[in-house]
């Protein structure tokens, strides 16, 4: 049995956090988009003891359990109670890594999709949704993909009306910024300025593409500090170019702009892919129905 599930990155078109938990997690308030740039994941299974192999054409990621990729296999056979089968995930990669990007969540998701689908198990979003909660927190909307708003850890989602049509360049440069070092550094009380989550949403119900693009705001963006320069010269150099917006996604270190078309956004990588990796991709719609 195999399958090939494509694994689409995540951009933050806003990414807010309201307060932190007991536990020392973060209340989220984010509306996130699925992008075409994405890894292929290729799944096979065959009769045997019940391990899984990773393989990727990237030398570094993990094949143990320390890829979320193999967690998810591994909770997916847990959860179902299928056994005998010996599981050979090979990831192509093209997400950059350690980008906010959600590169390993959604490898992680897809594996999810897929052997839900190859063994006919029959688990709905809802419930791939709560399996992929323990794989991490951006996961569940990995799975589900589209253009939603997260609540609470970044678990809790709704759809949204989707993204309006445009090209997005995603900017990763060189250095990458540490998850929980950055949520280190946010102290809640202490954002001066946060994204119009509302004005946000209520630009996706008119469908315009401007008003999304003037309100992109991430508040990590204002605890950086050897990496400020470097992000802001990056958007910087996007707005020349006409992006209707630009900012950094999830926890970085990547940036991304909304550009009104494919050629102006290709104009911005003319000038930005010396340094760092570029891609030009598009929204993509939901990617798992109820
Ligand atoms: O859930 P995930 O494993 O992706 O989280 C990685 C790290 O990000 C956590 O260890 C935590 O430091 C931080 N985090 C947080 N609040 C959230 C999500 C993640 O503080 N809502």
């Amino acid at each position: 049995m195999e399958i090939l599930e494509k694994a689409y990155a995540k951009i933050n078109i806003s990414l807010d956090i309201l307060g932190e938990m007991d536990n020392g997690y973060h209340e989220m308030l984010m509306v996130m988009q699925s992008i075409s740039l994405g890894d292929d994941v290729k799944i096979r299974a065959e009769k045997g003891a019940g391990k899984i192999y990773i393989k990727s054409n990237i030398g570094y990621i993990p094949s143990d359990r320390r890829n979320i990729a193999y967690k998810a296999a591994e909770a997916f056979f847990g959860l179902s109670g299928i056994s005998g089968y010996d599981t050979y995930i090979d990831i192509f990669k093209r997400t950059p890594v350690c980008a906010g990007l959600g590169g390993g969540s959604s490898d992680g998701a897809a594996v999810l999709r897929g052997l839900n689908k190859m063994f006919s198990a029959g688990f709905s979003l809802k419930e791939l949704e709560k399996l992929a909660e323990k794989l991490g927190s951006d996961v569940p909307f990995c799975v589900r993909g589209g253009t939603v708003l997260a609540e609470g850890t970044g678990t809790s989602l709704s759809d949204l009306p989707p993204l309006p049509e445009c090209a997005v360049l995603v900017c990763k440069p060189s250095f990458s910024i540490s998850t929980p070092e950055l949520f280190s550094k946010i102290d809640c009380k202490k954002i001066k300025c946060r994204p119009d989550t509302n004005g946000i949403i209520d630009s996706l119900g008119r469908g315009d593409i401007r008003g999304v693009g003037m309100r992109l705001y991430n508040v990590f963006e204002d605890v950086l500090e050897r990496e400020k320069d470097k992000i802001e010269e990056i958007k910087s150099t996007m707005y020349d170019c006409s992006a209707l917006g630009a900012c950094m996604t999830g926890t970085g270190s990547a940036v991304f702009g909304i550009f009104d078309g494919r050629e102006t956004a290709e104009q911005a990588e003319k000038l930005l892919a010396g340094e760092n990796m570029c891609h030009i991709a598009f929204p993509v719609g939901k990617i798992l129905a109820d």
